[in-house]
């Protein structure tokens, strides 16, 4: 008498499952099952892995910018908190056009970079030397004071497309709107040992005492190869071997002072008319 099929395991009835588990280990249909199985497992450690470790990352970048406002202001100590050295700030949103502060956005928290994404908060540029495409109406700027309270410097976001990347950094002025302090990227993707040659600290030193405009007020500063007529005050080398990022550098910087960047707020600084 034959058993009932139903009673049988499953290995014995000649199920699926079972037909499965029959074959041998290094047959087509065992490789690809163990194949697509670990590339599940796998990733879905690594999105359980880039979800987990998101806000860590937000949290290091937002260091990251702030020990680099602190380097371009020349008051960084890696010895002390960055939060508590960065405490010496004082943000303000700007509004380009207008060369005022606003309190419509809280400077502690504004975004620059989802404000010039915003199409409310930002306009497409038809003029565009520094390959932007859309400029914020806004962007966030550091005022560091003296014990007196005066401003001593001014620190100011500005970015631009170089040769591979958009190069994102911060330029440091003295207190007369006029006077390089520093300048620095703290984001970017040109190539080691060329374009990223921004970086490299004995070139950002150049900057360090260079004028943006003349007597007359006519903006000078130049990013190039040979000094220009208005001579070496205003400016700085190029980088040897990396003249598309130079000029990158070169038109982002004339871009950002210029009268489509900070050059209305420069004005009013100027005029005393900044507190
Ligand atoms: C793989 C590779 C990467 C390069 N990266 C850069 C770069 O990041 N920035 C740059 O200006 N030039 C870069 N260049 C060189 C440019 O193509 C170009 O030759 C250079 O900017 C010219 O500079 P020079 O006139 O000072 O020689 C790269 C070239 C190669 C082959």
């Amino acid at each position: 008498m034959s058993e009932d099929k139903n009673t049988l395991p499953e290995t014995a009835r000649g199920g699926p499952i079972a037909r499965f588990m029959a074959l041998p280990t290094d047959s087509v249909a065992k490789t690809l099952f163990v194949a697509v199985t670990l590339c599940l497992v796998a990733s879905m450690i690594v999105s359980a892995a880039a979800v987990a470790l998101r806000p860590t990352q937000e949290i290091n970048a937002l260091k990251d910018k702030q020990i680099n406002i602190l380097q371009v202001a020349g008051i960084y100590d890696p010895e002390k908190d960055v939060l508590d050295s960065f405490a010496a700030f004082e943000p303000h949103v700007l509004e380009l056009s207008t060369g005022a502060f606003t309190q419509e956005f809280d400077a502690a928290s504004f975004d620059d970079r989802a404000a010039a994404d915003d199409p409310a908060t930002s306009i497409a540029l038809e003029d565009d030397p520094a390959g932007i495409v859309r400029q914020g109406k806004y962007v966030t700027v550091y005022l560091l004071r003296d014990d007196a309270g005066e401003i001593d410097k001014l620190i100011m976001p500005l970015h631009g497309y170089g040769l591979w990347s958009t190069l994102y950094g911060f330029i440091a002025l003295e207190e007369n709107g006029n006077d390089i302090f520093g300048l620095q990227f703290y984001d970017h993707a040109e190539t080691p040992g060329l374009g990223a040659e921004v970086d490299n600290p004995r070139w950002k030193a150049l900057w360090n005492g260079k004028r943006l405009s003349d007597e007359d007020g006519t903006l000078q500063i130049s990013v190039t190869k040979a000094a220009p007529a208005a001579g070496k005050d205003y400016h700085i080398d190029a980088l040897a071997g990396a003249t598309l990022t130079t000029n990158g550098v070169h038109n982002l910087v004339r871009f950002w002072m210029g009268e489509a960047g900070y050059g209305p707020f420069l004005d009013t600084l100027k005029a005393g008319d900044v507190q």
